[in-house]
């Protein structure tokens, strides 16, 4: 397996992301990833091992609680101070259009090694539009039935029922998600480079012309310009 390839200063980089958004990024990542641990300590029968890195399942509550608190805190923080950086967001989600469909079709081609060509992308490729609908939406579904599950003795009993089957469908879908994103976004080949747009900032400007030369070229080409 390849790991995450180099990090390359001695070339042209260009801005991915800012400061603002690798926060929110890599905040809500681990408290996701914490919410995740703990609630399996709590869901699956039998996790008493997985409990037990938490101080058994009282632990395991408290730290569900703690870090779900957290990952609520950072996405306010998030899309409060970066609202302009959100709303740029979904007006790239709603481009999509032919070449994104085109990417989905081919990249699981690419994904097995065969040789394919990939239309040209906006600053999210087909893949990356599909990811930013499915996988915020389950982590919106899971904070507001978690936060009924919490408190349920103020909301209606069937509305708590509800929400512990959204919780759960919600946490399957969005680990499902999040597992094939992390690897996408870190040791796969050929894209493993959005790693340090998400960890440092930048991209190589090379790389970032072959992945997403529509972005490329709006934002740092010839067509910045012209706009
Ligand atoms: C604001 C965010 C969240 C809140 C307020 C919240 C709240 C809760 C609460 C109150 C429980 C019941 C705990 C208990 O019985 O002691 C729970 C269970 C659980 N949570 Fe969360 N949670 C949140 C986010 C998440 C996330 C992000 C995941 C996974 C990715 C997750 C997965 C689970 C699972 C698997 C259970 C066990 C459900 C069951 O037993 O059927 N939660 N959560
Ligand atoms: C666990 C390790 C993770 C890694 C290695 C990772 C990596 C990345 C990278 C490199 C990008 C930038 C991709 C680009 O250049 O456009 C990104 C974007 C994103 N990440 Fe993550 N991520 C992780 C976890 C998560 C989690 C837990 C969530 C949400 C619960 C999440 C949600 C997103 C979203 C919505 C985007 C923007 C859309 C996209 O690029 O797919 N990530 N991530």
């Amino acid at each position: 397996m390849q790991w995450i390839p180099e990090y390359k200063a001695d070339v042209p980089r260009v801005e991915r992301f800012n400061f603002l958004a690798r926060f929110s990024h890599w905040g809500h990542t681990v408290t996701f990833l914490l919410c995740l641990f703990t609630g399996l300590a709590l869901f699956l029968s039998d996790a008493g091992w997985l409990a037990a890195i938490f101080g058994g399942y009282a632990g395991a509550g408290l730290v569900h609680r703690i870090a779900a608190v957290g990952l609520t805190i950072i996405l306010a923080i998030g899309m409060v101070a970066g609202f302009k950086g959100i709303i740029a967001w979904f007006q790239d989600i709603l481009r999509f259009g032919v070449n994104d469909i085109m990417f989905i079709v081919k990249f699981p081609l690419e994904f097995f090694g065969f040789p394919v060509k990939v239309p040209p992308q906006t600053r999210f490729n087909g893949g990356e539009k599909g990811n930013s609908m499915v996988t915020p939406t389950m982590v919106i579904l899971l904070v507001l039935s978690g936060y009924i599950m919490w408190f349920p003795a103020i909301f209606p009993g069937g509305l708590v029922r509800v929400a512990y089957w959204t919780h759960d469908i919600a946490m399957v879908l969005g680990t499902v998600m999040v597992s094939m994103h992390a690897y996408l976004g870190s040791f796969h080949p050929g894209s493993g480079e959005s790693f340090w747009g998400m960890w440092k900032g930048t991209v190589r400007a090379d790389w970032a012309k072959h992945h997403h030369a529509i972005w490329y070229e709006e934002t740092y080409g010839d067509k910045k310009d012209a706009e």
